[in-house]
């Protein structure tokens, strides 16, 4: 089993650090080689995405990424920024289906800033499609210096769009995962006003047919924000496009207590995936030794269940970080009152003890 490792930018290195460090304590023959990406790759090669890391990530079984991005690399050519490489290997890798869960464990109830009963026991799934909307419309890979904007005009656009073989895939993503939780499927929409939601909502109306046994409702955009802070616990999974998934995910988590908890998966057809935390590259902290390592430790239990086909594995890390919270220890992102402070390092370090004792 192939992984390659691409840490990235920002706190990516330090989060991913420990991530490798618990699948280490597992008994797997796991081969690793680890490449640039993001800001650190153009520093190094002049590009975000160089083709050795793209050659990499195609022969590996999983990605476990890092993150990218920091405010420096702003006023370069869009082709050049860090966010570049993730959008790259999502697109050349064909990397569709992204699976983005909410889950608010028992103890991080009181790090949310919502209500402990709006989200005591939730667990939601958001998936989103990865490859297409607006974030892959023209005028991407126009040869200009910045898409859809031209320099000295007064105008920028770009186009969304999806056809129905994008929508068809994401939705039987949606409804299959649905099957193995509560059967039930929001597709979230904006069809009162873009055509292209219109067409998308007739499309998964079109799958829903072939899935009898799973409930299908269609809720706008604006409204599933309000709803997803009002009565989170109402949603079972929620499909929708890039963008839009791109929001209610970033909304979604910070149901959970924090963004620094939510793993992520992105697969494509041949369950090839890339594995990352949800959250983004957070310079302001990078090189603290402070940032949350647990979504991306939680990142590589998705990465062993969905792409290695070690269920049992991904169980254990999963019990070992529910252990750590047990134990109390935060980093300052869940801190609160009677708890235990800890680094970065730290809590890699007891995710990866409580792992060894998982085991023996
Ligand atoms: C995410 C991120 C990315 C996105 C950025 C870094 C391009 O926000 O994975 O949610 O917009 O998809
Ligand atoms: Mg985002």
């Amino acid at each position: 089993m192939k992984i390659a490792i691409l840490p990235g930018d920002g706190i990516g290195t330090e989060i991913v650090a420990e991530a490798v460090k618990v699948l280490q304590v597992l008994d797997l023959k796991l081969e690793t080689e680890t490449a640039l990406v993001g800001g650190a790759a153009y520093e190094a090669h002049g590009h975000p995405l160089p083709d050795s890391t793209l050659q990499l990530a195609r022969q590996a079984d999983a990605i476990l990424f890092g993150a990218v991005g920091d405010w420096k690399y702003d006023k370069l050519d869009r082709p050049l920024r860090p966010e570049q490489a993730i959008l790259g290997l999502r697109k050349h890798l064909g990397l569709f289906a992204n699976f983005r869960p909410a889950i608010c464990h028992e103890q991080l109830v009181d790090a949310s800033s919502l209500k402990p009963e709006l989200i005591a026991g939730l667990d939601i799934l958001i998936i989103r499609e990865l490859t297409g909307d607006i974030y892959f419309g023209q005028p991407r890979g126009r040869r200009t210096a910045t898409d859809g904007h031209f320099p000295g005009s007064e105008e920028a656009f770009d186009t969304m769009r999806y056809s129905r073989p994008e929508v068809e895939r994401i939705a039987h993503v949606a409804f299959q995962a649905a099957r193995k939780r509560n059967k039930r499927v929001t597709s979230v929409d904006k069809a009162n006003v873009l055509e292209t939601f219109q067409f998308w909502k007739d499309v998964v109306t079109d799958v829903a047919r072939e899935y009898p046994d799973v409930a299908l409702d269609h809720m706008y955009v604006d409204n599933a924000a309000m709803q997803l802070v009002r009565a989170p616990k109402k949603f079972d999974v929620i499909v929708t496009g890039n963008m839009f998934g791109d929001i209610l995910s970033d909304e979604a988590a910070m149901l959970t207590g924090s963004i620094g908890m939510l793993p992520s998966a992105s697969l494509n057809a041949r369950n090839q995936g890339l594995y990352e935390p949800s959250h983004g590259s957070a310079p302001d902290i990078a090189g603290k030794g402070i940032a949350n390592p647990l979504a991306t430790i939680l990142s590589a239990a998705m990465m062993l269940r969905f792409s290695l086909n070690q269920p049992e594995a991904a169980d254990h890390i999963e019990t070992a970080v529910r252990a750590v919270l047990a134990q109390g220890l935060r980093t300052a992102d869940i801190a609160g009152p009677g708890t235990i402070p800890v680094g970065t390092v730290a809590m890699g370090d007891a995710v990866a003890a409580a792992l060894r004792q998982a085991l023996h």
